[in-house]
């Protein structure tokens, strides 16, 4: 059987976390490929919200496996805290969440180098959610990193030998820290840790696969933070885009099913970095208080502006998305007109491929369209879509040459249209 691929097309927080909740009743298994707590994957159902960072977003649908992959990278102190925020609510994982022994720690010195790194940037610092994972992925591919699997063999030797290196490393930084007080709550994590099952994570997918199981892969970030593809150096560390389902689960190309590309019906982004249809007038307020655009993991207002299609059809292609999920349809139910960009003017010429350089001399090529003024929130079905809203969608389909398949119109599980 295959893997279907879900990822997010823009610069993150496009609602992943619901959507993977939504699909879960479909496969056996979820199975988160990389990232690591920089993600906030907010889940809400029955009046009640959650926000997951490691843990996949399938956990809490009945009798589902879910995974966190060799991608990932996972810091037992926030892991700890996710697990008992969940516990504390009745849920019991413990028979359901397994972590992949060749996932990579993130140390506390990971996190200390994250904030003495960006404070050393002053503003030219990426604005990262100062959880560690550029230094925990580097020293993943420096050959330096500390697995999972590693808790199980002589473990004190080699933390203490990673981090005499960090703190060398910090050094070079005008920098204070408190190493004792972080690593108390970090070796508590370790223990809590191994509570869960530690599996060799793609021996147990593959097998699940040759049995005619189903998977569903969970992604974090979006393909505009990806390592390679995003806007350089303003991303994540990790590979978000559908190649790093291959490589943080264990799967080959020829396993992935159906790619679920999301966006939202705008566009949003956190941290620093170019932003080319980023509005800083009333309708981008209007967006971030409609949208509630603030950070679910730390709280920063998103940056708020209309909808990508050069960048979108660019991720597209990356991924190769066969079904699209366009997301927070409501946040745009007050708007009169609606614009969305189609191609870019650079330095005079028009183009619609997404250039090396996104932060000079960009000049967005919008169209206008009509807004539907209409309360969507309560819509159950297609046929009660207004016209305008689905002449957006009928023209977002040709434009990005992929059927939108779910459209979502609230935060809620059940706010959700399958088309
Ligand atoms: P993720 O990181 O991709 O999982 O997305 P986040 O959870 O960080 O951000 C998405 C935010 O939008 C969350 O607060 C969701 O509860 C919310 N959300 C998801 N879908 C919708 C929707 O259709 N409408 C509205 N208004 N909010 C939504
Ligand atoms: P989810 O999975 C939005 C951004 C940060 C920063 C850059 C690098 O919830 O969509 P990092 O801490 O990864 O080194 O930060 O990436 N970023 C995200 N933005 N959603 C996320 O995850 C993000 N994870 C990282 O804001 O600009
Ligand atoms: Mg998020």
């Amino acid at each position: 059987m295959k893997v279907d691929v879900i990822l997010g097309l823009q610069w993150g927080d496009e609602g992943k976390g619901k959507v993977v909740d939504v699909l879960t009743p479909g496969y056996e298994m979820v199975a988160r490929f990389q990232g690591g707590p920089n993600a906030g994957h907010t889940l809400e159902f029955e009046g009640k919200k959650f926000i997951l960072k490691s843990i996949p977003s399938g956990i809490f649908q009945e009798g589902k496996i879910n995974v966190i992959g060799n991608g990932v990278v996972i810091d037992p102190a926030l892991f700890k805290l996710e697990v008992e925020t969940l516990e504390e609510s009745g849920h019991t994982l413990t028979d359901r969440l397994c972590i992949s022994k060749k996932a990579h720690l993130i140390l506390p010195t990971h996190r200390l180098l994250d904030a003495a790194s960006e404070k050393a940037m002053g503003d030219a610092k990426i604005g990262t959610t100062g959880r560690g994972i550029g230094p925990a992925y580097t020293d993943k591919i420096s050959r330096h990193g500390l697995r999972v699997g590693d808790l199980f063999h002589d473990f004190e030797t080699k933390y203490r030998k990673a981090v005499l290196r960090h703190k060398e490393m910090l050094d070079q930084y005008d920098f204070e820290y408190d190493l004792p007080g972080l690593e108390k709550q970090w070796f508590e994590g370790v223990e809590k840790m191994k509570e869960f099952q530690i599996i060799d994570s793609e021996h147990v997918i593959q097998r699940h696969l040759d049995e005619g199981g189903t998977v569903l892969a969970e992604g974090a970030q979006g393909s505009m933070l990806d390592i390679d593809f995003g806007s350089y150096p303003f991303v994540t560390s990790s590979t978000t885009s559908c190649a790093g389902a291959c490589t943080g689960l264990g799967i080959s190309p020829r396993q992935i099913g159906e790619v679920f590309g999301i966006f939202k019906a705008y566009c949003t982004r956190v941290g620093s970095g170019p932003f080319p249809t980023e509005l800083f007038d009333d309708d981008g307020q209007r967006l971030r208080d409609n949208g509630n655009e603030y950070g679910s993991v730390t709280g920063r207002p998103r940056r708020c502006g209309w909808i990508d299609l050069v960048a979108l059809r660019y991720t597209i292609k990356l991924n190769g998305v066969t079904k699209l999920v366009m997301m927070k349809s409501d946040v745009l139910d007050e708007f009169e007109s609606i614009k969305a960009c189609i191609a870019y003017r650079v330095n005079g010429q028009e183009t619609e491929e997404l250039p090396y350089d996104l932060e000079t001399g960009i000049e967005p090529v919008y169209v206008e369209l009509p807004g539907w003024q209409a309360d969507m929130t309560k819509i159950q079905s297609e046929n009660e879509f207004p016209e305008e809203f689905n002449n957006y969608v009928t023209f977002l389909e040709e434009e990005l040459e992929v059927p939108i398949t779910i459209v979502s119109v609230g935060p809620d599980r059940a706010q959700t249209i399958i088309r």
